[in-house]
């Protein structure tokens, strides 16, 4: 059997197994995957060893995507944008390559399973984190009108704004500077929701056909972002949880070149939401 895992730490609620089991299960591949608790201080010495175990390959989250970006032997193009790794894998002339599905997640979510148009659309980015940084190049992809980040810490936003504008139209501002400019998808990549709170945003952002996606997902009650656009009347609110399954598949299919199906196990997770 080949092994795979999820690194991270903490990792106990991780849905990673539960989603790649399924995904190799439906397509009939012979493999194991299990989520792997790593020490804060000796991630490296720790890949290092699972990759002596016989590994094929692991899955990154927090707090260790940077690690993996800077331990890896190669990264992909995406990976290195993103500044941060989510996936590795052991090559079998010992190598290790990294890459990053986070953005191809979010944007197959956004585009393939709830049709969002992101060509010649107004985007508000808020956050300006590691979580940001690593769909921004995906996104700019696509070609949207313009892509605005706003974030607390502004210098962050500008950051970001100077490392990804040859890709496409972006631009940074603080949360006060919103104005009552109307946003056609408005994505929440900060970690405010952690603490059920929401960036301080004005409603007048939102207009009658804004669609919100928060990058976090929730397993009980909505997420605090979903619930803020809901409330305010936005056309369509989404939590992550598509985009979670979406960076699985691809992982899955860098290791085992097989593209398995989404739909079910997202319908699945949204199902128990709904229920619990
Ligand atoms: P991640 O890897 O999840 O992106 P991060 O790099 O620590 O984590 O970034 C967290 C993001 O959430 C940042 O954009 C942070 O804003 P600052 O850069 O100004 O700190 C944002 N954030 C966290 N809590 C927030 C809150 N309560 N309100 C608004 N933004 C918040």
């Amino acid at each position: 059997m080949d092994k795979y895992a999820v690194v991270g730490n903490p990792i106990s609620h991780s849905l990673s197994p539960q989603i790649h089991q399924t995904f190799a299960a439906q397509t009939q591949q012979e493999m194991t995957y299990e989520a792997i608790q790593l020490d804060t201080e000796h991630f490296e010495e720790q890949v290092r060893d699972l990759q002596t175990r016989g590994f094929h390959g692991i899955n990154v989250t927090v707090p260790f995507k940077q690690m993996a970006w800077e331990m890896a032997d190669k990264l992909s193009p995406r990976s290195k944008d993103a500044g941060a790794t989510n996936t590795l894998i052991f090559q079998a002339d010992g190598m290790i390559a990294g890459d990053n599905t986070d953005g191809i997640g979010l944007s197959r979510d956004l585009i393939v399973n709830h049709q969002v148009l992101i060509e010649h659309r107004k985007i508000l980015i808020l956050g300006a984190g590691g979580a940001v940084r690593g769909v921004l190049g995906p996104l700019l992809a696509k070609k949207p009108e313009l892509l605005t980040i706003a974030n607390r810490s502004v210098d962050k936003a500008e950051q970001l704004v100077n490392d990804f504008s040859h890709i496409g139209e972006i631009r940074a501002c603080a949360y006060e500077d919103l104005g009552n400019d109307k946003f056609d998808l408005i994505i929440n990549g900060t970690s405010a929701g952690l603490d059920r709170q929401v960036p301080p945003i004005p409603d007048e952002i939102l207009g009658i056909n804004s669609i919100c996606y928060d990058m976090m997902y929730s397993h009980s009650e909505s997420t605090a972002f979903v619930a803020w656009a809901t409330e305010r009347g936005a056309l369509r609110a989404f939590d992550g949880v598509g985009m979670l399954v979406e960076q699985a598949a691809e992982s899955f299919f860098i290791w085992r070149g097989v593209r398995p199906e989404t739909d079910e196990i997202i319908h699945q997770f949204r199902h128990q939401n709904v229920s619990s």
